[in-house]
């Protein structure tokens, strides 16, 4: 239909006759002159329409979003416009067609857009129209294609796993989908493949990946999203160090044809432990400071009740320095990060300002000349910077400090949003203690290899069990996260019990898997990256929905289908399912 883009159109082309097609973005009628913006994937070309042209009249009735299709002459204009590629030509309309009209759009298909979230989601295939959304969806299609490369390259196979399958033990709750032809049974949607690409390892298949459909039911946030898309990789006869440097060279790779940016390699390795203590996350952002600090034993020497209990029940007292900060939270604004910190399961929040060389704040009283001096020497304290201690158990001072730490950099202002700083987390717990199920859980999953030498602690001494996993972070976002696995029956037995799976559950749920370890498993591991976080990131945005082209609202509904409905007694019948 048409012989050029809007978007390609330069000063060389001046005196070529193209055909163009288009939404009409914007017209505007100048001293009987019609110029229309006609926009497409590629760009915008300014058309001009003379009133002796014979469709004057037809162009004149166009409106915003209207499909045309022009043939002209391309001319140079004389006010160019240094904003747009296509900016110094414009194409003298001949002929002009009408090919669609256009309802009134419920939003204005424009760069900037106010309208409501609920209303880019209702009309999310307009919303698609717009052009920063164009760029994203263009720019996750390139990483997948420089993905799908990469590996292809380094002798990696894409295979395609089940959707309809079984239970895969992410730590998230299943999607089901019943079965017609074995009613009361059901299939559940992979959280992963974890389970398929270890397989695909007992099958020699030596080096698996695949851009992966996942399922989660759990409850959405701005980085978590019902369905969504993993870079899933597995390696056969590998150790961690592969899987670094397989995931460091993609990631470079991305980084260098997407943004054009040199991520410097190797990534720092950062421990678990000290992810925690230092920035109060497993997935720590460290473009800025503001570490947390143990202030526990200066935090002796004060006669503060609430210090002294916290610590004779065998917690800490910790703090973050909000340099330069003092100013700029009242009293009102420090009763908010309370709340903050309330919300992570801190009991309070006691805080400090230095000022003139004086201490004011919630626990000034309690600190004499001589704890002053010591405190602010050891936090090393100018003037105008604010203090927040919290005293509580580790784990719950240090998610609440590293909470604060978060919100106040970015009330301050602290982090560079063109920083990429990439981390590897590693030397993780091989389990976690849930209060809630009273047993302890896989802190990854529970095919995750002990470290060398731990095995013997999967049952005598699960907390202090280490595993081979690793978690690729940037910027406070888990990116990825992986591990080795195990490849030996006794062992994934062991891990199975060490979670509290009785033999029948086992059977129930992974017998076939245990099965398959028995027939030559070779030493295995890998990884998944969250391909929607990555590109979320790549685009310097905050939300998962801006780089999905249907995503789900924070209510679990997608707003433009309505999906999830009731469905008609007829197909329930079929499943031999009634909905109380
Ligand atoms: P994990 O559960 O850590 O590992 O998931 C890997 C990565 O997937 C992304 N991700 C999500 N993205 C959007 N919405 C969600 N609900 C969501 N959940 C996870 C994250 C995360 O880092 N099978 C293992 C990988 C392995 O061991 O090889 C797994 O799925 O970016
Ligand atoms: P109170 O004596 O309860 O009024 O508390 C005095 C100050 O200590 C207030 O600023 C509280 O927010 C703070 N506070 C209470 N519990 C804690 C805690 N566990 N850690 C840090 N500060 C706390």
């Amino acid at each position: 239909m048409r012989t050029k883009t809007n978007g390609e159109l330069r000063l060389s082309n001046v005196g070529e006759k193209v055909t163009l097609v288009g939404w009409c973005s914007k017209k505007r009628n100048l001293g009987g002159l019609i110029f229309i913006d006609l926009r497409d994937r590629y760009g915008i070309t300014q058309l001009i329409v003379n009133p002796d042209n014979k469709n004057y009249d037809l162009a004149s009735e166009v409106k915003s979003e209207y499909v045309l299709k022009v043939v002209g002459t391309v001319v140079e204009r004389s006010n160019k416009n240094k904003n747009i590629p296509t900016g110094e030509i414009e194409v003298e309309v001949e002929e002009f067609e009408v090919l669609n009209t256009a309802a009134l759009p419920p939003l204005l298909i424009q760069d900037e857009t106010d309208a409501l979230d609920e209303t880019r989601m209702r009309y999310r295939y307009l919303d698609l129209r717009r052009a920063p959304m164009q760029k994203n969806m263009l720019l996750r299609h390139k990483a997948c294609m420089i993905i799908r490369n990469y590996f292809d390259r380094l002798n990696f196979i894409e295979v395609e796993t089940p959707i309809l399958g079984k239970s895969t033990p992410e730590g998230a709750r299943d999607f089901l989908v019943p079965s017609r032809v074995h009613p009361g049974s059901f299939y559940a949607l992979p959280q992963s493949p974890q389970i398929y690409k270890q397989l695909l390892m007992v099958s020699g298949l030596d080096r698996y990946f695949q851009i992966v459909k996942c399922f989660r039911d759990e409850d959405l946030r701005a980085d978590r999203q019902l369905e969504f898309t993993q870079v899933d990789l597995e390696m056969s006869f590998i150790d961690e160090e592969d899987i670094y440097q397989v995931i460091e060279g993609l990631l470079k790779e991305i980084w260098k044809e997407i943004l054009d940016i040199d991520v410097p390699t190797p990534f720092v390795r950062m421990p678990y432990r000290t992810a925690m203590d230092l920035y109060g996350s497993d997935k720590p952002d460290t473009r800025f400071e503001m570490l947390l600090q143990n202030v526990s034993s200066w935090a002796h020497t004060i006669p503060f009740v609430v210090f002294e209990s916290a610590l004779s029940e065998g917690g800490v007292v910790k703090a973050i320095v909000a340099k330069d900060a003092a100013s700029k939270y009242s009293r009102k604004e420090i009763d908010r990060l309370t709340l903050l910190a309330k919300k992570y399961h801190a009991k309070g929040l006691a805080w400090v300002k230095y000022e003139n060389n004086e201490l004011s704040g919630s626990i000034a009283k309690f600190i004499d000349e001589k704890a002053k001096a010591s405190l602010v020497n050891s936090l090393g304290l100018e003037a105008n910077d604010l203090v927040l201690f919290v005293a509580d158990s580790l784990d719950n001072a240090n998610t609440a400090l590293g909470a604060l730490r978060l919100t106040i950099a970015n009330e301050m202002n602290l982090i560079d949003n063109n920083k990429f700083n990439f981390l590897w987390v590693v030397d993780w717990p091989l389990f976690e203690y849930s209060e809630e199920e009273g047993r302890y859980v896989a802190a990854h999953h529970p095919f995750t290899s002990p470290k060398n030498g731990h095995e013997e602690l999967l049952l005598t001494d699960p907390a202090k069990a280490m595993a081979k996993a690793y978690d690729i972070v940037l910027n406070g976002y888990e990116l990825g996260g992986g591990s080795i696995r195990i490849h030996n029956q006794d062992i994934q037995a062991k891990m199975f019990e060490a979670i509290g799976l009785s033999e029948e559950e086992v059977n129930l749920k992974f017998s076939y898997f245990i099965d398959a370890l028995k027939y030559g498993t070779p030493p295995h591991g890998g990884l998944a990256i969250g391909l929607d976080r990555l590109v979320m990131l790549l685009t310097y945005n905050n939300n998962l929905r801006e780089v999905i082209a249907f995503p789900k609202a924070a209510s679990a509904k997608c707003l433009m289908s309505d999906a999830p409905t009731p469905v008609e007694n007829k197909q329930l019948n079929e499943l031999k399912i009634k909905v109380e």
